[in-house]
């Protein structure tokens, strides 16, 4: 048993989509978030840039005295995860190979599709590690980069949103029978995304997988959060306003919480 929380880090809100299912598979687990709105997106940034930041959230998650730290943003996995993995001595986790697992088992033509930030599609990731495992796959990679600001701004319901997604997966529709939510904040557009991929194409929520992986962790490590312990309360950290970020994680997360604002170094 251990009862420490678990720490998840994101560039903005979108790790909220990895906390939901957290939240609803391991519900005795308690978490601390910080999401670094305040200098998301980070998708078009350098790779040093990334990492660097990256790190100042690491490092702010190990000051909470975390049991684990998962990389709910696939932007951070595409660069630093290796790294911070190899550093620390606590389980890291990441969610680009759950995502890649789970896209290969559900194709039924290995005609795959990834959408992601500008880094993560770049970075080439996703598709070396499907390729890897079943090299048999066609893996068609797609970058979006004004879906995870459309999230950031609270737009996910707006006319805007639904144009943005049309034209930006338009090079995709009809191509591939499974999609890979490849950025952690593409789940909040779920319901737009599916309408224009169209009922038969399955998208797969690379944070909702990591959650399994993240199960099975803690029962490998014997690490689980005692049911006997007392729950305090789950905390958020931004870097940004506190109430946006509130507003979309209560609407999110279907449930009040509240929300502390904090300084990394830039
Ligand atoms: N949520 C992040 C991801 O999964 C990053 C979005 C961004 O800041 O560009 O990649």
């Amino acid at each position: 048993m251990d009862n420490r929380p678990i720490g998840f880090l994101d560039s903005g809100v979108g790790g909220l989509t990895v906390v939901k299912e957290l939240m609803r598979q391991l519900p005795f687990e308690e978490i601390v978030y910080i999401g670094d709105s305040a200098r998301a997106p980070y998708g078009p940034r350098p790779a040093e840039q990334i990492r660097e930041y990256t790190w100042e959230l690491v490092n702010f998650l190990l000051t909470k005295n975390v049991k684990m730290i998962v990389f709910a943003c696939n932007t951070a996995t595409a660069v630093a995860w290796e790294e911070v993995k190899e550093k620390l001595d606590i389980p890291v986790l990441g969610v680009i190979l759950p995502g890649s697992s789970a896209a290969i088992k559900s194709t039924l033509t290995g005609n795959i599709g990834i959408i992601g930030t500008p880094m993560t599609i770049s970075s080439d990731i996703y598709r070396q590690k499907i390729m890897a495992l079943a090299p048999q796959m066609e893996v068609k990679s797609l970058s979006c980069p004004k879906f995870a600001p459309l999230v950031e701004s609270n737009q996910i319901n707006s006319s805007i949103a639904k144009k943005v997604v049309y034209e930006s997966l338009a090079p995709l529709v009809g191509r591939v029978d499974t999609l890979v939510l490849g950025c952690t904040h593409y789940p909040l557009l779920r319901p737009i995304i599916q309408n224009v991929m169209g009922p038969k194409v399955k998208l797969i929520d690379s944070g909702a997988e990591c959650v399994r992986d993240i199960s099975v962790l803690l029962n490998y490590f014997q690490i689980n959060r005692s049911r006997a312990v007392e729950m305090k309360e789950h905390c958020f950290y931004t870097t940004a306003n506190p109430e946006s970020f509130k507003q979309i994680a209560v609407n999110w997360l279907g449930r009040d919480l509240s929300v502390e604002h904090i300084e990394l170094s830039d």
